[in-house]
């Protein structure tokens, strides 16, 4: 009887050991490494999505609605980006992959996240214009999402890997 209650006893405390390792680990199931990997791919769909917008605008490539579809992407993806930036993912705090975030982004979130709702604002106003048909517009909001939305969060919390 004795022995049994002390084997509960120790599972209990067992029990409280491991629940206090869980939660060491981040609330997202992945690991910081493999975050950093996936903002970092995320990151480059949106470089991805640019890179055609501009060969439709330079060299009248694809199609208005599929700058609007791109621009509904991109808006998308800037409604993810505070989700793929827990605490602990600092380039301060992860070497394998390198980051590039600084850890500004954690001392002014705020911010951060205002930069990442700009970048949701501009691209609307880029689906827009590209809704709209009118190719001045269409490159006029492209490189306003550029300056304000990427640009204004990379200038304060990304520092440029050499890869
Ligand atoms: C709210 C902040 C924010 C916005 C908005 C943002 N970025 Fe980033 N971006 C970052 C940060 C921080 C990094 C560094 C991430 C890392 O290395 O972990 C980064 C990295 C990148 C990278 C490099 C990815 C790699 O493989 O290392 C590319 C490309 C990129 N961004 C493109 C864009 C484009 C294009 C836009 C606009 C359409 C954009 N980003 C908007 C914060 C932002």
């Amino acid at each position: 009887m004795m022995s049994r209650f002390a084997f509960a006893a120790s599972a209990a405390v067992l029990g409280v050991v491991i629940a206090a390792g869980a939660s060491l680990a981040p609330s997202t199931a992945a690991t910081p490494g493999e975050t950093v990997k996936m903002r970092q791919d995320a990151m480059k769909s949106l470089g991805g999505h640019m890179k055609a917008i501009k060969t439709f605008i330079e060299k009248g490539e694809g199609s208005a609605d599929d700058v609007a579809r791109r621009a509904a992407e991109i808006n998308d993806i800037s409604g993810k980006i505070p989700g793929l930036f827990p605490q602990g993912t600092s380039m301060d705090q992860v070497m394998d992959p390198k980051t590039g975030a600084k850890p500004a982004i954690w001392s002014e979130w705020d911010k951060f996240t205002a930069a990442a709702k700009t970048l949701g604002a501009r691209s609307e106003g880029l689906k827009m214009a590209a809704s709209g048909g009118d190719k001045g517009a269409i490159a006029a909001a492209f490189k306003q999402m550029g300056s304000d939305g990427c640009g204004g969060c990379h200038k304060p919390y990304r520092q440029k890997l050499e890869k």
